[in-house]
């Protein structure tokens, strides 16, 4: 099934769908192996950084045949793209799903550049999400924060005509200083004005109870990095304080194990909400 239909069906049906980064082989195959081991669909997201890493067409491929691999329904999705240019890079090689991030630009702005690259995806049959309001980057004070406007959101996604939303609602990036406290009275006033699938950015650090709110109101695409990248190398840096093994791939299927088990924990959380 294709991204969009996918996504129209888990709104409907008030389901969440997981959205992970991965950065590398060990990352990529830790998230496939919790997703197959529990017949859940997934969202592999590359951010800029990711594809400068690992390279375009590698980063893609090794999604691609990861799904194949472990007999996953995925998609391949461009996470924050900053530009018109990189959205249609990905569009080219082979991306199922492109997000544009105006959310720093003057609300004109971001209209305008989210309908070029909405207009460019559909040559593509490609799904494209667009952000309104501002999620905090990593590593930035969340005061800068300004929530999505529900009248905002609706002019936004009618001008558009954008698939996805990734509204701010109270999470940021990264890890959190204090508990956050999702505003779900603003995002019920969202998902009552607009079809937009809407997505919660920021999931890591968010307890479990509070994204379950999250999807029971509205929110279908949840996207998590942090945690992931988090349980890779603190595993890791425990690993290799004590020992001096120098095989990788005696060492980094431990790291690898545990990103399974907070994907599965992740994606068990998420099907709970859904089920209830
Ligand atoms: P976290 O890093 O807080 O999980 O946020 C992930 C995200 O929003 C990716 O777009
Ligand atoms: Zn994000
Ligand atoms: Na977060």
């Amino acid at each position: 099934m294709n991204l969009k239909n996918k996504l129209n069906e888990f709104t409907r049906q008030k389901r969440g769908l997981l959205a992970t980064n991965y950065y590398n082989l060990e990352t990529l195959h830790g998230v496939l192996k919790a997703a197959s081991a529990l017949n859940e669909p997934i969202i592999l997201q590359l951010t800029q950084s990711s594809i400068d890493y690992m390279g375009l067409e590698t980063a893609v491929k090794l999604g691609r045949t990861g799904l194949e691999q472990f007999n996953v329904e995925g998609w391949i999705h461009l996470d924050h793209g900053a530009s018109v240019e990189l959205a249609q890079k990905c569009l080219d090689a082979g991306f199922d799903s492109v997000m544009i991030d105006g959310s720093e630009l003057p609300f004109k702005e971001n209209i305008k550049i989210t309908q070029e690259v909405v207009k460019r995806a559909q040559k593509y049959g490609a799904h494209v999400e667009a952000e309104l309001g501002y999620v905090a980057k990593l590593g930035q004070s969340h005061g800068k924060q300004g929530f999505t406007q529900p009248e905002e959101a609706k002019a936004f996604v009618d001008a558009t005509g954008v698939d996805a939303l990734a509204v701010a609602i109270g999470t940021a990036h990264g890890f959190y200083k204090e508990e956050p406290n999702l505003d779900i009275d603003l995002l019920k006033n969202i998902a009552k004005v607009t079809n937009a699938t809407l997505v919660l950015h920021g999931s890591s650090g968010v307890p479990h109870k509070q994204v379950q709110m999250a999807i029971s109101n509205g929110i279908c695409k949840v996207n998590l990095a942090t945690e992931i990248k988090n349980i890779f190398m603190k595993t890791l840096q425990n690993e290799l304080s004590n020992n001096e093994e120098i095989d990788l791939r005696k060492v980094f299927p431990k790291a690898t194990l545990q990103v399974t088990e907070l994907v599965k924990t992740k994606l068990l959380m998420i099907k709970n909400q859904s089920n209830a």
